[in-house]
């Protein structure tokens, strides 16, 4: 049994670097005092305490950079992974702790000195009521400086001068009468504090809602007014408060004449955070200590891609894909090492320079949204708005609708397609050669050859098939290597086969996906594993070589791999109809039948309890979704992603937390930090197996009082109702029995504790009709949900239904037995 420490969970990020680390564990090593006077400064790598050991204050240093940047701030102490949240000098970092001091000034200011004593960072305070100053930090994360021999003389504390982040306890004041308060500002990168493009603080009109920028200007996301309960945007703020198993967050407002003030605060001993992150998003922390991880619980906007400008000028966003960004075509990433730390934002470069004349070429591509600030020219037709976009070398990009609008210089905010959105076209300009010139020509010359000589052709067409057979073969290398039945492909030859990575089919959380033809033509689908895999080639390759050997009908084949200096490839099978989730939710795509769900469900399962069970080591998938449940021609389901967990190995936690798609399909122990086990992937298939049924996301909801979707399946399942449950798109066109079943199992699958749930080979054999189970209880953890005051949110006949459940008494729920009798 594959357990937590196969995932190697406890991962820190391999950017930030511990110089300070271990100077909070040693105590031994922090000032004699724990403050800074005129007598006592702050060098090399001394540190000062909070009374409760909540905070230190010390030097530290993100990244590896050179020459290396330090920098004083407050940090956590009881979480083990560098975490700042307080920068002095964000800015302006040292060179080296040991020749620069915090200290106390002449003047009574606290200064932070660095080579040759010059002044990096100051308090500032002018008007000094007196030179004799100390400084504290103290338990709630603020850094004072007060009088001496006055306590209560507060001269200067950090809280009014945050960097990105605001602590629960803290309040977040607006002075009405200035308009004026404090602002949170994103690091620049993940490497570097410096002060980032985005920002966060309470709207200066005096309404009471936080507003995010971009670029301190623009304003491109607000949480809405506050009305006594919730921010009007963040209806789910009372979710969370309701769900005694998350996190115990209350929001308070307080107003009088002079002052605003919002304050959070935790129940319960978790340590949290609120981060204006680097990606735009106003973030919501907790630490699992278990997991050595910081994971997060709310992100806003919620959607990744609202993000004004997010991936750069001609960047465009997915919000399905990871990274979030990519270029479009005849454009690359512009600053290469800025993207790899999370900062797309100097977005991409044409591969080619305009030639400003009649080469230039328009290609067209679909955006869920259309860039900003258009300009609308006269035109009464397409052809005639793509000339008058063209005669101007400074217009980029032209959109026709009826009307014509243009876009001059850099285009911003492209977005591409997410499930059923509406599309627009976007046709933007780009040099010939970044363009393949039509092949229409030469097939029309090739068809009448055809015609001809027929005969006399089909012989010279095989010889040419025979011969480009072989040239591809020495295309792709002569000396061609295989691992184990696995192909070793070169990154050149990838490159060619997918065209230069242009077609993407898709992206995960491991890296983002590629259609590619090998020179068989045999199409593939090729894995650009996400970089931040630190792992060493001959370690990837027993991985890889591991899930070569797992071949299942269910399971999508693994061809090959490329491992080379960095880039880490996976060469599959491609899968003709996609992933599951575009069937499924794609308002455009025709509903499937009941029959190929079912079939869908039980190939699913058996792909599943294949990985668990029947190969070698156990696999736990980790991952299982509608996204990651691929299609062939003929709609059997092969299960796409699997093993990479391991693949990817201590950097798996983050992948997970920073994958918002798939929230929604973690089994709760991901969230409390209990062992993983194969149970978490059956919960995630009861998920995937309810959206399979509905049609619809478990998260989606139709109105504001509907039921989150699983809640709603336990309490019709109760009821006895499962045809209610059923996409509407098949108008009850499906087998009653495989319906009910289906719904079983599902929620037998999604119970909080692992060990009601199924296995995936009891799964199997259920959902053959093979076993019979019984009417699983509702989910606690749902059951919190719906025993919220809002019970408005449910028709009185289906409280009904559920009293029945709740009356199961703990006891009763652990003595339910899952399975009632074998067939
Ligand atoms: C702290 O600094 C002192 C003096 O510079 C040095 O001797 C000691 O090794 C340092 N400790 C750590 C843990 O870096
Ligand atoms: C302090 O004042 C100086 C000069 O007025 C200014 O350059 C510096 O940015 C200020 N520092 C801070 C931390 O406000
Ligand atoms: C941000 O705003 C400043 C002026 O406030 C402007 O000079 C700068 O170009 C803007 N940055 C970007 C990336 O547009
Ligand atoms: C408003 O509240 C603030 C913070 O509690 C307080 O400092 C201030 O004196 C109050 N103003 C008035 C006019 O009551
Ligand atoms: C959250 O707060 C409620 C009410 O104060 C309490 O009953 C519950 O145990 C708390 N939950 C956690 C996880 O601390
Ligand atoms: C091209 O368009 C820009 C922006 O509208 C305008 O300033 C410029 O004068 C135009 N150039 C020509 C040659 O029309």
């Amino acid at each position: 049994m594959a357990s937590r420490s196969d995932l190697s969970l406890s991962s820190h990020s391999p950017t930030l670097s511990f110089l300070l680390f271990f100077v909070c564990v040693n105590a031994t090593l922090a000032l004699a005092v724990d403050y800074i006077s005129s007598s006592h400064s702050l060098s090399g790598n001394q540190t000062i305490t909070s009374p409760g050991g909540n905070f230190v204050l010390g030097f530290f240093q993100v990244g590896e950079q050179s020459p290396s940047r330090h920098y004083i701030g407050i940090l956590f102490k009881k979480v083990s992974k560098l975490t700042p949240i307080w920068v002095a000098n964000r800015n302006n970092p040292v060179r080296d702790p040991a020749t620069s001091q915090l200290k106390i000034s002449d003047d009574g200011n606290l200064v932070l000195l660095g080579e040759s004593d010059a002044q990096v960072w100051s308090t500032n305070l002018t008007s000094m009521a007196s030179d004799a100053t100390v400084a504290e930090i103290l338990d709630s994360g603020n850094l004072i400086l007060r009088d001496w021999s006055d306590p209560s003389k507060l001269l200067w504390q950090s809280f009014d001068h945050p960097t990105d982040t605001w602590l629960p306890g803290v309040k977040f004041v607006m002075n009405k009468v200035t308009g004026t308060g404090p602002v949170l500002t994103s690091w620049r990168n993940s490497d570097d504090p410096a002060a980032g493009i985005f920002s966060v603080e309470l709207d200066p009109t005096g309404l009471t809602q936080f507003i995010l920028l971009w670029n301190r200007s623009k304003q491109y996301w607000s949480t809405g007014t506050w009305n006594g309960h919730f921010f009007n945007s963040v209806p789910e703020m009372t979710a969370y408060r309701q769900d005694p198993t998350v996190v115990n967050v209350s929001v308070e407002f307080f107003s009088n004449s002079t002052t605003n003030y919002f304050v959070y605060e935790l129940r319960g001993d978790m340590i949290t955070r609120t981060i204006i992150d680097i990606s735009g998003q106003l973030t919501q922390l907790a630490w699992v200590e278990e997991a050595q991880e910081w994971i997060r619980f709310l992100a806003l906007p919620k959607k990744q891609c609202d993000v004004y400008a997010l991936c750069g000028p001609f960047g465009s966003c997915n919000e399905n894909g990871l990274p979030f960004c990519s270029c479009i075509k005849g454009f690359s990433e512009k600053s290469p090492v800025d993207w790899q730390l999370g900062d797309p934002r100097q977005g991409c470069a044409r591969n080619s320079p305009l030639q400003c004349g009649k080469d230039d070429r328009f290609f067209a591509i679909s955006s869920t949204r259309l860039p900003d600030d258009p300009r609308s020219l006269a035109a009464a037709s397409v052809e005639e708005c793509e000339l008058s976009c063209l005669q101007n070398c400074s217009c980029t990009a032209y959109s026709y609708d009826g009307g014509c609008s243009a876009w001059y210089g850099d285009l911003l905010n492209l977005q591409e397609l997410s499930d059923g959105s509406r599309r627009e076209t976007v046709y933007v300009r780009l040099a010939a050669s970044d363009l393949p010139m039509p092949r229409r020509k030469t097939r029309r010359t090739l068809e009448l050859v055809v015609v001809g000589a027929a005969a006399a052709l089909a012989l010279l067409a095989s010889a040419l098939v025979l011969f480009l057979r072989q040239l591809g073969r020495r295309e792709l290398g002569t000396d061609e290597a295989t691992e184990g039945n696995l192909v070793v492909f070169r990154y050149g030859d990838l490159q060619r086969m997918t065209r230069n990575f242009s077609e993407r089919l898709g992206g995960g959380g491991f890296g983002s996906v590629f259609k590619g033809t090998l020179p068989d033509s045999a199409p593939i689908a090729v894995k650009k594993l996400r970089s931040l895999v630190h792992q060493g080639e001959k370690q990837f390759r027993n991985e890889v070589s591991t899930l070569g050997m797992i071949q299942h009908v269910n399971l999508v084949r693994l061809r090959g791999f490329c491992s080379e200096g960095n880039k880490r490839l996976l060469v599959y099978d491609y899968m003709t109809n996609g992933s599951l989730n575009t069937h499924l939710f794609s308002k455009g795509s025709p509903a499937m039948a009941w029959m190929t769900r079912y079939n869908i469900a039980i190939g699913t399962a058996r792909g599943l309890a294949y990985l668990h069970g029947q190969c070698r080591d156990c696999i736990i998938h980790c991952d299982v979704k509608p996204e990651n449940i691929l299609l062939d021609e003929s709609f059997h389901p092969k299960l796409a992603d699997f093993g990479l967990a391991k693949l990817v190995g201590r950097d798996f936690s983050k992948v997970l937390t920073t994958m918002r798609g798939t929230v929604g399909y973690l089994a709760p122990e991901w969230i409390s930090g209990e062992a993983i086990t194969p149970k978490a992937d059956a919960y995630s298939y009861g998920m995937t197996l309810l959206e399979l049924i509905s049609g619809r996301r478990n998260t989606e909801q139709s109105g504001e009082h509907d039921p989150f979707f699983p809640v709603l399946a336990a309490t019709k399942l109760v009821e006895g109702d499962v045809l209610s449950l059923l996409d509407p798109r098949l108008h009850g066109n499906a087998d009653i029995t495989e319906l009910e079943r289906a719904c079983r199992v599902a929620c037998w699958c999604i119970q909080d504790d692992e060990a009601h749930r199924p296995s995936m080979a009891q799964v199997v054999q259920i959902l053959e009709g093979a076993l019979e189970v019984d009417t699983p209880p509702t989910p606690r953890k749902l059951q919190a949900l719906l025993d919220d005051s809002n019970t408005k949110c449910f028709s009185s006949d289906s409280s009904s239904g559920l009293g029945s459940t709740k009356a199961l008494s703990t006891s009763q729920i652990e003595s339910t037995s899952l399975i009632s009798s074998e067939g």
